[in-house]
C-alpha cells in the first residue's frame, strides 16, 4: 500500500490486538480488508458470488499486496449459500460503502444475522457515503434485533476533506456505525 499511496499514516484500531478474524463484505478493491491483513487480523474477503469479476479484484488487491494467506469468498448479501454457512465465526465484519442502494439493505443485514449466530459478538463497523438523508436502517435493526452506534469521525480524526493526502472524502458526507446484536453490550 506503500507504495500505492506513500508513508502508512493509518493504522488499525484493532480491539483484540490484531488478530481478529475478520470478513469484509461488499469488498470491491478492499482497502480496509487488506489493511487489516496487513496488521496481523486473519481476513476474508468476499463480493458477491454473482460478480465474479469483483472477486478477481479482491484477489488482484491480495496479489498486488502480497497477502496470499488471505481468503476470498463469494457471499451474496441475502443468500443462505454454502459458502455463508462454512464461514468460521468472526470478531468484525467490514462493510465499506455498501449501504447504497436501500432495496439491499435488509440483504445485507440477513447476511450479518448469519454471523451473528455464529458469533453473537461480533460487530460490523461500516463507513458508507451519505447519498440521501431519507434513507435509514433504523427500522431493520429493530426487526433483525440489532443495534447500532454512530461513531463521530473526529474520534479517529477522520473529520477532514483530505484523508491521508488521497483527497477523500473531499466535499461528501461519510458516516461511520458498528452494528451489533442488541442483547450484547458494546
Ligand atoms: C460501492 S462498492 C464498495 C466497494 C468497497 N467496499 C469500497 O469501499 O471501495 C459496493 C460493493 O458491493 C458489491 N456488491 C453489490 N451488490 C452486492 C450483493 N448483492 N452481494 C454482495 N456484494 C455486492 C459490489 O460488487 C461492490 O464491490
Amino acid at each position: 500500500m506503500e507504495c500505492m499511496f506513500g508513508p502508512v499514516l493509518w493504522y488499525w484500531p484493532s480491539t483484540c490486538g490484531f488478530t481478529e478474524d475478520l470478513c469484509q463484505i461488499g469488498a470491491g478493491v478492499s482497502l480496509p480488508g487488506i489493511l487489516a491483513a496487513k496488521c496481523g487480523a486473519e481476513v476474508i474477503l468476499s463480493d458477491s458470488s454473482e460478480l465474479p469479476h469483483c472477486l478477481e479484484v479482491c484477489r488482484q488487491s491480495c496479489l498486488m499486496n502480497d497477502l496470499p494467506q488471505v481468503h476470498i469468498v463469494g457471499l451474496t448479501w441475502g443468500h443462505v449459500s454454502r459458502d455463508l454457512l462454512a464461514l468460521p465465526p468472526q470478531d468484525i465484519i467490514l462493510a465499506s460503502d455498501v449501504f447504497f442502494e436501500p432495496e439491499d439493505f435488509e440483504d445485507i443485514l440477513t447476511t450479518v444475522y448469519f454471523l451473528m449466530q455464529k458469533n453473537p459478538k461480533v460487530q460490523l463497523w461500516s463507513t458508507y457515503q451519505v447519498r440521501s438523508a431519507d434513507w435509514s436502517v433504523e427500522a431493520l435493526l429493530y426487526k433483525w434485533d440489532m443495534k447500532c452506534v454512530h461513531i463521530p469521525l473526529e474520534s479517529f480524526d477522520a473529520n477532514k476533506e483530505d484523508i491521508a493526502e488521497s483527497a477523500l472524502p473531499g466535499r461528501h458526507t461519510v458516516e461511520m456505525l458498528v452494528i451489533s446484536f442488541a442483547k450484547d453490550s458494546l
